[in-house]
């Protein structure tokens, strides 16, 4: 029996199989801005999925090893406060980190309902498929879908804790981050939670090592968006003619990832009916990863109408997991 008579997968509204004209309008909106730039969600491929996984093994990325072992110290905790019969995952990727969770979760997952949305289907699967093996007893769904747009997708509120790792809010601008923050916010009862990974604010060094390392698969994962952007809209960027750089800046406390040209170059986007044109050393942004402190999320969070309810953080306050609620009254 496959997994989509199993659970109800809904297929995709972001991933079509051909770009739909409004997700054209975003990409060409994107590219003719002062600075070009591809959306993030487009690095997601089978291959680009892999690639990131591969950035999480990395000893120069601290994120994915720290964000685990806060998980393994506090998840009980976690789960002690937020009392969930609906566990929502969004950007689920590999699915590990939320088998923590379950660990702490236990017995009490009976009856429950778990769902997850990621933007990579392949991946999506895989993690149910493990998952509903691991943990049985529990009803799982899988939501193929981009978490800035398919809130409306996460199925019943009401103890239900939603989880959002990695670090990956950074990746939306800051008036993104509020509408993002301001949606989820109105799906959420006061019975539900929401806990969020967030990198921490440290020295430009090690932030800017974390996505630079010495074996470039950052760089390789940071070209393969435009393999992505080929296929997708039928397009002709020569990945290998892009040069991969990343640096901390530190006014808006963020890390960006661009891609350098190497040559001049004219490029075709069939999909767009456009050509753009590349002067050598002009730039793509491809990432932003904004970095957090205690206040600065507490801030970006009540403009949401949200409070830390809880922070949990490893002893070198690398990353933190902040559990939010809605505010009272
Ligand atoms: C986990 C998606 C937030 O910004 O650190 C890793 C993605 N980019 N290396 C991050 C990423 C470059 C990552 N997110």
């Amino acid at each position: 029996m496959s997994l989509s008579q199993n659970h109800a997968i809904d297929v995709a509204r972001v991933i079509p199989l051909k770009p739909s004209p409004e997700e054209c309008a975003l990409l060409r909106a994107s590219l003719l801005r002062p600075m070009p730039e591809i959306p993030p969600r487009y690095f997601y491929d089978d291959p680009g999925s892999e690639l990131f996984e591969r950035i999480t093994d990395l000893s120069v990325y601290y994120q994915t090893r720290t964000e685990i072992g806060i998980l393994e110290r506090w998840a009980p905790t976690i789960i002690e406060a937020a009392n969930p019969r609906h566990i929502v995952e969004l950007g689920s990727g590999a699915g590990r980190k939320i088998r923590l969770i379950f660990d702490a979760w236990g017995d009490r997952r009976r009856g429950g309902r778990c769902t997850m949305l990621d933007i990579n289907e392949l991946f999506l699967r895989q993690s149910i498929e493990r998952l509903e093996s691991d943990y049985p007893g529990c009803q799982y769904r899988g939501v193929v879908g981009d978490f800035t747009r398919d809130l409306d997708r996460l199925g019943p509120a009401g103890q239900r804790l939603i989880l959002f790792f990695a670090g990956t809010i950074g990746n939306l601008y800051p008036e993104e981050r509020q509408i993002f923050l301001s949606g989820l916010a109105a799906t959420m009862p006061p019975g539900d939670a929401f806990l969020v990974g967030v990198d921490l604010v440290k020295d430009k060094v090690r932030l800017e090592a974390a996505y630079n390392d010495p074996e470039g698969v950052t760089a390789e994962f940071n070209r393969n968006i435009l393999a992505v952007v080929n296929r997708r809209f039928d397009a002709n960027f020569v990945p290998d003619h892009f040069r991969h750089r990343a640096f901390y800046d530190s006014v808006n406390d963020w890390i960006e990832m661009r891609l350098t040209a190497d040559r001049a170059m004219v490029v075709h986007l069939g999909a767009l009916s456009m050509d753009l044109s590349f002067a050598e050393g002009s730039e793509i942004r491809t990432e932003i990863s904004c970095k957090f402190t205690r206040q600065s999320l507490a801030a970006t969070a009540a403009g949401a109408d949200l409070a830390i309810d809880g922070w949990y953080t490893d002893p070198e306050e690398l990353f933190a997991l902040a559990l939010l609620r809605k505010r009272e009254g």
